[in-house]
């Protein structure tokens, strides 16, 4: 290699390539396009008009007309998909609202698909955690922990209910052990083969889901640290993501995100299938509260933000700003 010359200075010249814009651009190694994002949506049973989420500005839980507005303006913008959660009126201990065919959640995916058609993946989080009076993603066994293997046949129902409703892809999210092949075979053996699974592989315990709490009036009190990932662990999550691929998920998912592109990188080189990250509730929030102060340029940040989770190996990312992000690529 040639070092720099003291009398004729460096021969090698890296900054050649950033002189224009159109240069940086010819030669930027990584891109995001809008069918690359997803957007999660939250419906809420019985709101006549949206409402907002404090900590997530810009968020609303959608009533279910503007959570129609939404998806089909998601749709135009050319977006991946959408991931819909929903915020039951009534919880009760085992999240039987989850698995009512007529459960917010389940209403919300046939109206969205009636409405978007092919136009979009219709997704949908499968996990009881807003349904359950507790906020835990399973049911409680006697213990007061919850109890895997029982929160498995829940889930399989679930699955049920919601390809039934009409979803083309299930995202279990509640780190039980073993969810993704009971939810494998619950859809298969009712004829479902056709809907996939984007699971929820290497899930941390984090602080950053902070404001999702919120977003869907959860319940908890306490934490998740008994199924969701110790944040320590990388190793863990690649584990994670190949026993899910084993069991048949289409799709494996990192999240958060941004504590965790490291988890991204390691999880895209040890399996094929498409790897997610989801680009959380809390990421969003400290970007939005920093522009808010006039600490942060907001649209740089953002974009920033979503190049580096495609830069660290995802080739899908579910963020608050895919609506967005989408106009400020146009
Ligand atoms: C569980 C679920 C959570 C999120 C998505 N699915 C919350 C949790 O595990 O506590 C968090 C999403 C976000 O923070 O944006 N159903």
């Amino acid at each position: 290699m040639l070092g720099p010359d003291p009398v004729t200075g460096p021969v090698v010249r890296p900054r050649r390539l950033r002189t224009t814009p159109a240069l940086r651009r010819m030669v930027a190694e990584t891109a995001v396009q809008p069918r690359q994002l997803v957007l999660p949506l939250f419906v809420r049973e019985g709101l006549a008009e949206p409402y907002p989420i404090s900590s997530m500005p810009g968020v609303v839980q959608h009533s279910r007309s503007s959570l129609l507005a939404a998806v089909s303006e998601a749709a135009e913008l050319g977006l991946g998909g959408v991931m819909l959660f929903g915020i039951p009126d009534f919880k009760d201990a085992t999240g039987s609202g989850a698995i009512d065919p007529s459960g917010v959640l389940n209403l919300a995916i046939t109206d969205v698909v009636a409405e978007v058609g092919d136009a979009l993946t219709v997704m949908s989080d499968l996990c009881v955690d807003e349904f359950t009076d507790h906020g835990h993603c399973g049911l409680l066994g006697n213990d007061g922990q919850v109890d895997n293997d029982k929160t498995l046949a829940v889930y399989a129902e679930m699955a049920r209910a919601q390809a039934h409703a009409g979803v083309d892809m299930v995202g279990p999210s509640g780190m039980m052990d073993g969810q993704v092949r009971v939810v494998r075979e619950a859809l298969d053996s009712a004829e479902h083969t056709d809907v996939s699974i984007l699971a929820y592989s290497a899930k941390y315990a984090s602080a950053f889901f902070g404001p999702f709490r919120e977003a869907v009036d959860s319940s908890l009190q306490g934490d998740r640290r008994t199924y969701q990932q110790d944040f320590a662990n990388a190793r863990e999550g690649v584990r994670e993501a190949r026993l899910d691929v084993a069991e048949g998920a289409d799709i494996v998912m990192v999240k958060p995100a941004l504590a965790y592109l490291d988890v991204v990188r390691a999880v895209r080189e040890a399996v094929e299938v498409p790897v997610a990250a989801y680009n959380i509730s809390g990421e969003y929030a400290m970007v939005e509260a920093a522009a808010a102060h006039g600490w942060i340029d907001r649209e740089a940040a953002i974009l920033e933000t979503l190049t580096s989770i495609r830069r660290a190996g995802a080739d899908v990312i579910l963020t608050y700003w895919a609506a967005e992000a989408a106009r400020l690529l146009r």
